[in-house]
């Protein structure tokens, strides 16, 4: 498989990529500031099915709070872990952090996923979003694959 570079340089925080990846939809999101504090918050993480990522669902060097090379870069698969519908991503709007987080939610069954790619508890979505295979080339270069 030919791997697939990309140039993160103009995305802004709080913006997200859509490419495609042997055939997949892949998710590139530039986390804020604020989503990275956010992802770590006790009140969070206890939403959510499996915060650590002890599931396989990300190379090992995913598998960290943030589930990703560079806390500022999420790297998902856009396949719900549920029953493989694409999720769409809701950006952080308004000036109320606490009411308005960015995250993920899937058009078919409502399931939620947070800036991490971590399924919520309450929706049928068992697993987190998968991490591909990839590699920072730059600062700001991403190689899926
Ligand atoms: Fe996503 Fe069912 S396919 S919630």
């Amino acid at each position: 498989h030919m791997p697939v570079d990309l140039d993160l340089s103009h995305l802004t925080p709080g913006e997200q990529l859509v490419t495609t990846w042997e055939n997949k939809p892949v998710f590139i999101i530039h986390r804020t500031r604020d989503d990275l504090i956010t992802l770590q918050e006790k009140t969070l993480r206890e939403q959510l099915r499996d915060p650590d990522s002890q599931v396989q669902q990300q190379p090992a060097y995913a598998r960290n709070w943030h589930r990703s090379l560079s806390p500022e870069y999420g790297v998902y698969v856009g396949i719900c872990t549920h029953l493989g519908c694409v999720p769409s991503y809701s950006p952080p709007v308004g000036d109320n952090p606490e009411q308005n987080k960015g995250h993920y939610v899937c058009p078919c069954h409502g399931s939620h996923f947070d800036l991490a790619g971590r399924a919520f508890k309450n929706a049928p979505a068992p697993y987190n979003l998968p991490v591909p295979p990839y590699s920072m080339i730059s600062p700001t270069h991403l190689r899926l694959g």
